[in-house]
């Protein structure tokens, strides 16, 4: 059979990503020998890139039956969808910009396929299948969650006692989150603002509303791009840390009048909402790089624009009463993902090895041995992951001597 065109475009970039996933790729060569996922029929709901592809291709190789659809209506590359089904023969089901109608229909297509592991990032899956699709539920060995907000659905859910099975917390790995949510997002947010926009950086008043992980690595790197950054936060200690670390921390009120960009990265809900639409200025550009477009608050918004309309590809132009113009990047939703391509590989190389390990694991265990709990990453994936990378970069770390090894675990050694 011939490939299409748009599958060969995905394959040679899901190589180039493969490229500099080493750390993924070393588990997917062992894998091949080992098989440790023989026979386990994997369902995953992740942002459909290059580098999931990886992931999923690792998967595979381990022996798993894998089925994928989409984290997010906006993020699919459709060329990476299209080699996941021709070239790799991995059940993909995703289209970018699908309806929600759609989104659901291919998380229900991934269910269909009866999995045993479920992967997802958001817990889209999780939901539906606590929802709509309980009748699948005694399939399950375990699953696992990609991001922050999903985590948080889901540790409400493990106190409500509603979760039916366990889940690795892979967001909480310090392999992860130190590394993608902070330097990823902080790239990956800027690069869609960016590529939507093409704004100089450099002299802007950059407003980042939230100053978790991934607030940091925006604020960090709109700084080094030239930016005079503000910070936005509820958290009195996030709040005093963004002090510290040399940025104008206000209230989202005053930030508004005088910020020429903003990015939400908070996980929360209308953190930018009518009384700030109204007192920003005219041109303000506002991206949302936080899991789900519920951030900015685009009803009210709606509710005070005169006219909308598309200005240039993942820009639209909210023109107000008074005349001003409010430009929202990517509909609200993740513009790293919707208006650029993700987290580079060499980041998401960490988060996925963690995928990888953390489902093996998963496999490894009696079932029913795990409670209806959210774990975290075991340690020894982590320091494995943070160990594998370095070696891939070809750093050398220290090795204590015993009488070093000592000293930490001793307290009797004064002065
Ligand atoms: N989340 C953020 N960036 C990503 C990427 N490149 N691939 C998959 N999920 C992501």
């Amino acid at each position: 059979m011939s490939l299409s065109e748009l599958a060969r475009e995905g394959e040679r970039r899901i190589l180039w990503a493969d490229r500099h996933m080493p750390v993924l790729t070393g588990i997917r060569e062992r894998w091949s020998e080992e098989k440790p996922l023989a026979g386990i029929r994997i369902g995953a709901c992740l942002h459909v890139t290059t580098e999931t592809a990886n992931l999923m291709r690792t998967l595979k190789a381990g022996g798993a039956e894998v089925a994928l659809c989409a984290s997010n209506p906006l993020s699919t590359q459709d060329d990476v969808a299209a080699a996941l089904n021709e070239v790799y023969d991995i059940p993909t089901y995703a289209v970018r910009g699908e309806d929600n109608q759609t989104y659901y229909h291919h998380i229900n297509q991934v269910l269909d396929t009866r999995p045993a592991i479920t992967m997802d990032d958001g817990a889209d899956l999780v939901n539906t299948l606590h929802g709509k699709r309980r009748e699948l539920l005694e399939n399950i060995l375990g699953g696992t969650e990609e991001t922050t907000t999903g985590v948080i659905r889901l540790r409400a859910m493990e106190k409500e006692e509603v979760l039916q099975y366990p889940i690795v917390a892979v967001n909480e790995a310090l392999t992860k989150h130190m590394f993608d949510n902070r330097y990823g997002t902080g790239q990956s947010a800027l690069d869609g603002i960016l590529r939507a926009t093409n704004y100089l950086i450099a002299g802007s008043t950059l407003v980042v509303v939230g100053y978790g992980w991934c607030g940091k690595g925006v604020a960090s790197r709109a700084k080094g791009m030239g930016a005079n950054v503000i910070v936005v936060e509820a958290d009195p200690l996030r709040a005093l840390e963004a002090v510290m670390d040399g940025y104008w921390v206000t209230s989202m009120v005053k930030a508004s009048t005088v910020g020429q960009i903003f990015v939400t990265v908070t996980g929360d809900k209308h953190v930018i909402d009518r009384q700030h639409f109204e007192r920003m200025r005219d041109g303000a550009i506002v991206a949302n790089s936080g899991h789900f477009d519920v951030e900015l608050n685009l009803d009210a918004l709606r509710e005070m624009a005169v006219e909308v309309k598309e200005v240039r590809e993942n820009v639209e132009e909210y023109r107000l009463q008074d005349g001003r113009r409010i430009f929202v990047l990517a509909q609200g939703r993740l513009v790293n993902l919707a208006a650029a391509e993700g987290h580079p590989a060499q980041v998401m190389d960490m988060s996925f090895a963690n995928q990888a390990l953390s489902v093996a694991w998963l496999a490894g265990q009696p079932r029913g041995s795990l409670g209806k709990q959210v774990f975290p990453v075991p340690e020894e994936i982590d320091r494995e992951v943070a160990r594998l990378k370095l070696a891939s970069l070809q750093i050398e770390i220290e090795d204590l001597t015993a009488e070093q090894e000592k000293y930490l675990t001793s307290f009797d050694l004064g002065t």
